[in-house]
């Protein structure tokens, strides 16, 4: 079902030095950039031959990203895998007794759609899902 490690997501406090950490000193260059306001979020995809780190600076302190900073600090944040198909992918989840936080597809960064599974139902590690615009 999941077909690779698309992105690994970072929550940071300052996306710009973040950008130059990653840009400048890790070469990698930035391939999109894009302030999602449903999510309370900025972000910075940086990509290597592989994948991506999507590096995410909220846009307030009551956002989903803001309170996580504010519990656990700057980190990683979730994982998110490609899947072809983001629907049927949530069937198989939600058929496997998995908890989620999205019951629906929602609008991600770059007109992909996501969905997150609930970090209850996956060892702690917040699971995402994402189906590429095509
Ligand atoms: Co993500």
């Amino acid at each position: 079902m999941f077909e690779r490690i698309d992105h690994i997501g970072i929550a940071v406090t300052d996306l710009e030095e973040a950008i130059e950490l990653y840009e400048k000193t890790f070469g990698m260059p930035v391939t999109h950039r894009e302030t999602v306001a449903e999510q309370g979020v900025s972000i910075a995809m940086l990509q290597t031959a592989e994948s991506h780190v999507e590096l995410m600076q909220p846009t307030g302190e009551d956002t989903p990203v803001g309170r996580f900073i504010a519990k656990r600090g700057p980190g990683i944040h979730h994982i998110g895998y490609a899947v072809p198909d983001i629907e049927a992918a949530l069937v198989d989840v939600k058929a496997a007794g998995l908890r989620l936080i999205d019951e629906k597809p929602r609008r991600g960064a770059a007109d992909s759609r996501v969905a997150f599974l609930h970090p209850t139902a996956t060892g702690g590690v917040l699971t995402e899902l994402i189906e590429s615009a095509h």
